[in-house]
């Protein structure tokens, strides 16, 4: 009789015995101390991050209901470009990229959704580019397979077709995914990236995208 109640206690959690953070997102395994301390760490860290104080001088491209969307330029005052910094290493980390050093610094955009709650939950790194490659299609097996070095490697065209912007980051904060954030940064970003003109799917790229960038790319493409 033990048995059977323990088998329905277990199935009713979604992931046996792991928490997800209401606010700072982070799964992890309550009865485990290591784990745990790694939350403490990681929540301060994360928190304090994409915390938001208002600046005196701000560029808002856009505004909504629930939030705004700032645009930071490489010769701003140095506690917009600190902010960026912050929240693109905290992405890098979440991503398990390296650090990547833009190759025009003085050309990137960065585009900052800023919650009603005044936190950094969206994040898109934008640079002009003069061509990019076509995603053909998946490899094949890549679902079966299941390993992640395997499911990065899309199969690219060799020809190359000329394109304006890159996109070379885009994120949005774990516990506000599927709110339609990443697609108001793109919308955004095409509308400001060039003066005076609304760019079309085709003329802008992203680099090197996850599993998650790519369901998100191809029907934010496609739509
Ligand atoms: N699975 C399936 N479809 C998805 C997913 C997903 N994980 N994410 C987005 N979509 C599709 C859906 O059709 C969605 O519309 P719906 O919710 O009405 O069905 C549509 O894209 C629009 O999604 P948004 O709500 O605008 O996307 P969101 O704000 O959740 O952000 C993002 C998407 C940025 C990929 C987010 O999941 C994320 O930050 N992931 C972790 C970081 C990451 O992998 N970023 C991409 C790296 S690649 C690069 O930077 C170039
Ligand atoms: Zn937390």
């Amino acid at each position: 009789k033990e048995t059977k109640e323990q088998l329905i206690i277990d199935a009713g959690q979604k992931h046996f015995g792991t928490t997800v953070c209401k606010s700072c997102g982070m799964i992890y395994t309550a009865s485990n101390p290591e784990d745990e301390m790694q939350h403490v760490q990681h929540h301060q860290r994360f928190l304090e991050g994409i915390k938001y104080v208002s600046w005196k001088k701000e560029r808002v491209v856009a505004e909504f209901w629930d939030g705004k969307i700032v645009l930071v330029l490489p010769r701003d005052p140095s506690y917009a470009l600190r902010k960026v910094e912050d929240v693109q290493e905290l992405v890098d980390h979440e991503l398990g990229f390296q650090k990547v050093v833009p190759k025009c610094p003085n050309k990137t955009k960065t585009f900052l959704f800023i919650s009603d709650e005044k936190r950094v939950v969206g994040c898109l790194i934008a640079e002009p580019i003069k061509q990019a490659f076509r995603v053909l299609s998946e490899p094949s097996g890549s679902e079966s397979s299941g390993s992640k070095e395997c499911s990065r490697a899309w199969q690219c065209s060799n020809v190359p077709e000329p394109a304006i912007c890159g996109i070379s980051r885009i994120w949005v904060f774990r516990l506000k995914r599927r709110k339609r954030i990443a697609r108001r940064l793109v919308d955004t970003v095409r509308n400001c990236f060039m003066f005076g003109c609304f760019l079309s799917t085709n003329e802008i790229a992203f680099s090197d995208p996850t599993p998650d960038g790519k369901l998100f790319a191809t029907k934010y493409c496609n739509t």
